[in-house]
C-alpha cells in the first residue's frame, strides 16, 4: 500500500467533489483482458444508457411485495406488476433484503424463479443479483444452520472454525438461491458501547486479519460460480466502528495515519484474498460522509488497495448525503456526489429516484459516460464470475446438507470453543452433576439473547417462533442436570425486575444460582445505548442472589461488555457467552457442568467504568488514574479447568537486522488435571518510536491442545514489516531501537538494527 498524505488528496476531492467538474477521461490502467472483460464489454457494447443505470439500482424486497393497507402482506407474497417496474421498465441490477421476516426456503426458490422470469422480458436478460445479511448462516431462511455471530467467533480464537462456518453459511445462503451476503464485517470494534460491536473480530487489528482471511476464504472458495459459494461483501468500508460518541453512524475523527494502521488492514486481507464486492460506511470521517468521499473510495480503495470489484453503497446513504449529512444541497447533487466519489452500486432502496437523477446527470454532461460503464463493468465482473447468466440458482435437491446434523455439530463446536470463563473462584465449576440448581434471569429462557439481530429478522425479536425446536439455556441445563434438579424463576426482565423475591426465596433451597443476565437482541441504531452498565434491575437481582450466601454462577449473553463492576465482585463465577447462535444454550449447559473445557478468550477489552474505555493496545499515558483504567477483564483473557505454565521464552536472537526474521519459541504445558486448549498469545513492545508507541501489540498467536502434564513448544516467526507502525507522515515504519516480547508470564528484549 502506497502511504499518501491527507491535505493534497482532500484538495483532489473538494476540486472533484464540491465544484461538480467531473474528470473527462476515465482513470488508464494495463490489466490483462480476461474471458470474463470480454463478456462484460460484449455486454455493456449491448446496454442502453437506461440499462447500465438499472445496474447500479438496487430496491428492497419491500418495493417489489405485495401490500395490503400499507403494510407487506402476510404472507409474503411477489407483486408482479411490481417487479416488472423494477426489472422491465427501470432495469434495476439487484434487488436485496426480506420484508419483515425470514422465508422458508420453498418461498426464495418462488422469489428467484419470479425475478428470473421477469427477467427473460429484457432484451440483454442481464440476471439479477439478489443480496441478503447472512451474516452468522443463512439468518433469513427458515430452518438455516445458525452459527455464533462474529464476535463470539473472534473469541474462540481458531480461523478454522471460522472457515468451517462460513463455508457452510456459502452453501446455506446458495441452497435458498442467493448469490450475494453482506458479510463480513470488518471494521475493527474498538469503541466499546457501539452497538455493532458483536458483528466485529474485536479490538485487535492482527486477531481481525485472521478471521478475515478464514472468513473471506469460506465464502468465496477458489471459485464464486460454485454453487455453493456466494460473493462476500466487505463492510463497512471503513472507520464505521469507531464513531468517538460510540453512537451508530456518528461522526467519526481518525487521521490518516491511525486510519491506515488500525482501520485499512483488514480491507486490504480481504482484497487479497479476492473479495468481490464492498459495501461503504454509512457515516462520516474527519467531516466527510463516506459515501461522497473520493480520497476513501477512489484513491484509497482503488489506486492503493486495488480493489477491483463492486462497490454498492448501504442502505440510503446516498439520498442521506442531502437528507442528514447536508453536504449535498439536493438529492440529486447527492447521486452526483457519491457516483463520482465511486459507489457503483445504490442501495436505494425504497424508490427509483437514484436512477432518475442519475439519468438526468448523465444527459445533462455532469457524471460522464466512461464512470456509468466503470460502475456497471464492476457489477457485471461478479454477475458473471457468479455464473449467474448460466444458472441464477441450482435444484434445492443440490443442497442436501442444508440445515444438517453435520452443519448443528460444526455450530456446536464453535459455540464450545467461544465461550470465554472469565472467574471462577475456588473452581466453583465445573458443577457437580447431581447439584441442586436455580436457574434465573430473563436471558436463560429465550434463543433471542442467544442470536442477537440479524436472526429470522432485523431485530432478532422473533428467535423464538423460527428458533423453537432450539434449547434455550434453561433447557439445555434441565437436559444436562435432569429436571428435577433445575429451579427456574425469571427473577428480571431486561430493565424490570419481575419476580425477584421469589428468586431468591427459591436460591435458599438450591445448592447453586445460574444467573443469566446480559443485553435482549439489537442492531444498528436501535440498538444505541446512553449508558453501558447494565440495567439497574439486573444489577439489583444479581446483588440480592449473592446476599443470600449460595454460590453464584453469572452467564452472560451480550453483544458488547456492558458493565458489571457493581456486582462482579460478589459473582463466584463468570462465563461470558456473547452470542453464540442456536447451539450456545446447549454449548454453555456443557461448559457449566464440566463436559466441555471453556477455551474462549476475550476479543475486546472488558471495561470497567464509563470513562475508561480503553482498548488494550493503548497508549502509556491513557491508563490515568491506574486505578480507575483497570479493566474488568483484560483483552485475550479467559480462564480454563485446567492451567498452563509457560518457561523458557527464547528468542532467535538479540540483534535484529531489517533483512532478516525472529525466530521466538516458548514452553507451554498443561499443569492441571484435565485436557485444555490454551491460546498462546505473543506481544511485542516498541519501547520507544517517533509517535507514541502503544503499549503492546499482538503480532501472533497459536492455539493448541494439550493432554494433562503435555509440554509442547509453540514458536513463531516474524519480520521486521510486522513490526511496522504508520508514522506522522501516514508511512508504514519499522524504527530501529529496543522491543520487547511478551507471551504468558515470560518477557525477553531484542534490538531492531538498521
Ligand atoms: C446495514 C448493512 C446491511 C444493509 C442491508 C444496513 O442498514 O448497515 O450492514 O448490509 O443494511 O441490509
Amino acid at each position: 500500500m502506497k502511504p499518501k498524505s491527507l491535505i493534497p488528496s482532500l484538495l483532489i476531492m473538494m476540486i472533484i467533489v464540491l465544484q461538480g467538474c467531473a474528470p473527462e477521461n476515465p482513470p488508464q490502467g494495463n490489466k490483462t483482458a480476461t474471458a470474463t472483460d470480454a463478456k462484460v464489454n460484449e455486454l455493456l457494447a449491448q446496454l442502453t444508457l437506461q440499462e447500465k443505470i438499472g445496474q447500479m439500482t438496487q430496491v428492497c424486497i419491500d418495493v417489489v411485495s405485495v401490500t395490503e393497507n400499507g403494510a407487506i402482506a402476510e404472507p409474503h407474497r411477489i407483486d408482479t406488476g411490481k417487479l416488472r417496474k423494477a426489472i422491465v421498465d427501470y432495469h434495476a441490477g439487484s434487488i436485496l433484503n426480506v420484508a419483515n421476516h425470514c422465508y422458508s426456503r420453498e418461498h426464495w426458490y418462488e422469489i428467484m424463479s419470479a425475478i428470473r422470469e421477469m427477467t427473460e422480458q429484457n432484451h440483454c436478460k442481464v440476471p439479477v443479483l439478489y443480496g441478503i445479511d447472512a451474516i452468522h448462516g443463512n439468518n433469513y431462511c427458515e430452518k438455516a444452520t445458525l452459527f455464533p455471530q462474529q464476535i463470539a467467533m473472534a473469541a474462540t480464537w481458531n480461523p478454522g472454525l471460522m472457515e468451517q462456518a462460513a463455508s457452510i453459511t456459502a452453501y446455506e445462503t446458495r441452497a435458498a438461491a442467493i448469490p450475494w451476503n453482506f458479510s463480513p464485517v470488518l471494521d475493527i470494534g474498538r469503541h466499546a458501547a457501539w452497538s455493532r460491536l458483536w458483528e466485529t473480530f474485536g479490538e485487535d487489528v492482527f486477531l481481525a486479519r485472521q478471521m478475515t482471511r478464514a472468513i473471506v476464504r469460506g465464502y468465496e472458495g477458489e471459485d464464486i460460480s460454485d454453487k455453493y459459494k456466494v460473493a462476500s461483501c466487505i463492510k463497512h468500508y471503513t472507520g464505521y466502528g469507531f464513531p468517538v460518541s460510540g453512537k451508530d453512524r456518528t461522526p467519526a475523527w481518525i487521521p490518516d495515519n491511525y486510519l491506515r494502521e488500525y482501520f485499512l488492514p483488514t480491507f486490504e486481507e480481504a482484497i487479497a484474498c479476492g473479495a468481490h464486492t464492498l459495501m461503504i460506511n454509512s457515516g462520516e470521517i474527519n467531516g466527510v460522509p463516506v459515501h461522497a468521499s473520493h480520497y476513501m473510495l477512489t484513491e484509497i480503495l482503488r489506486n492503493e488497495l486495488k480493489f477491483e470489484g463492486l462497490a454498492c453503497s448501504d442502505w440510503e446513504d446516498i439520498i442521506r448525503l442531502h437528507t442528514k449529512h447536508h453536504v449535498a444541497s439536493t438529492p440529486k447533487e447527492a447521486v452526483r456526489m457519491a457516483v463520482m466519489a465511486g459507489v457503483d452500486m445504490s442501495m436505494v432502496p425504497y424508490d427509483y429516484s437514484f436512477y432518475e437523477y442519475l439519468l438526468e446527470l448523465v444527459k445533462e454532461g455532469s457524471v460522464p459516460v466512461w464512470r456509468i460503464d466503470e460502475a456497471v463493468g464492476r457489477i457485471l465482473t461478479v454477475k458473471v464470475k457468479l455464473g449467474l447468466f448460466e444458472n441464477l440458482f441450482y435444484p434445492a435437491s443440490d443442497y442436501p446438507d442444508f440445515g444438517s446434523e453435520k452443519h448443528r455439530l460444526a455450530s456446536l463446536e464453535a459455540a464450545r470453543e467461544c465461550i470465554t470463563l472469565l472467574k471462577n473462584n475456588d473452581n466453583v465449576l465445573p458443577l457437580p452433576k447431581n447439584s441442586r440448581v436455580l436457574v434465573t434471569g430473563f436471558a436463560a429462557n429465550t434463543m433471542a439473547c442467544l442470536n442477537g439481530g440479524w436472526s429470522h429478522t432485523w431485530q432478532g425479536d422473533q428467535a423464538d417462533r423460527y428458533a423453537s425446536d432450539k434449547l434455550t439455556i434453561l433447557e439445555a441445563i434441565r437436559e444436562a442436570a435432569g429436571g428435577q434438579n433445575v429451579s427456574w424463576v425469571e427473577g428480571t426482565w431486561f430493565d424490570s425486575i419481575t419476580d425477584a423475591d421469589r428468586a431468591v426465596r427459591q436460591a435458599r433451597d438450591a445448592d447453586y444460582v445460574i444467573l443469566c443476565l446480559g443485553e435482549m437482541a439489537y442492531c444498528e441504531q436501535p440498538g444505541t445505548i446512553g449508558d453501558l452498565s447494565l440495567p439497574p434491575a439486573q444489577v439489583e437481582l444479581a446483588n440480592r442472589l449473592a446476599a443470600t450466601g449460595k454460590p453464584v454462577i453469572l452467564v452472560l449473553t451480550e453483544g458488547r461488555p456492558r458493565l458489571i463492576s457493581a456486582f462482579a465482585d460478589h459473582m463466584d463465577a463468570i462465563l461470558m457467552a456473547y452470542l453464540p447462535g442456536n447451539e450456545g444454550g446447549i454449548a454453555i449447559a456443557e461448559v457449566l457442568f464440566g463436559n466441555v473445557n471453556p477455551s474462549g478468550k476475550l476479543p475486546y477489552t472488558y471495561p470497567s467504568s464509563p470513562n475508561a474505555l480503553i482498548n488494550y493496545d493503548h497508549k502509556y499515558t491513557e491508563r490515568v488514574p491506574e486505578v480507575i483504567s483497570i479493566p474488568q477483564f483484560e483483552f485475550g483473557f479467559g480462564l480454563s479447568y485446567t492451567s498452563f505454565s509457560y518457561a523458557n521464552l527464547a528468542l532467535s536472537t538479540s540483534e535484529l537486522s531489517s533483512t532478516d526474521s525472529l525466530r521466538i519459541s516458548i514452553a507451554v504445558t498443561n499443569t492441571g488435571a484435565r485436557a485444555g486448549k490454551e491460546v498462546v498469545q505473543l506481544y511485542v513492545s516498541d519501547l520507544y518510536a517517533s509517535i507514541t508507541p502503544s503499549v503492546k501489540r499482538q503480532r501472533g498467536f497459536q492455539k493448541v491442545e494439550l493432554a494433562p502434564g503435555e509440554t509442547t513448544t509453540v514458536s513463531f516467526v516474524i519480520s521486521p514489516s510486522e513490526l511496522a507502525f504508520v508514522n506522522a507522515d501516514s508511512q508504514w515504519v519499522t524504527e530501529p531501537g529496543e522491543f520487547e516480547v511478551t507471551v504468558g508470564n515470560q518477557t525477553e528484549r531484542f534490538t531492531l538494527t538498521d
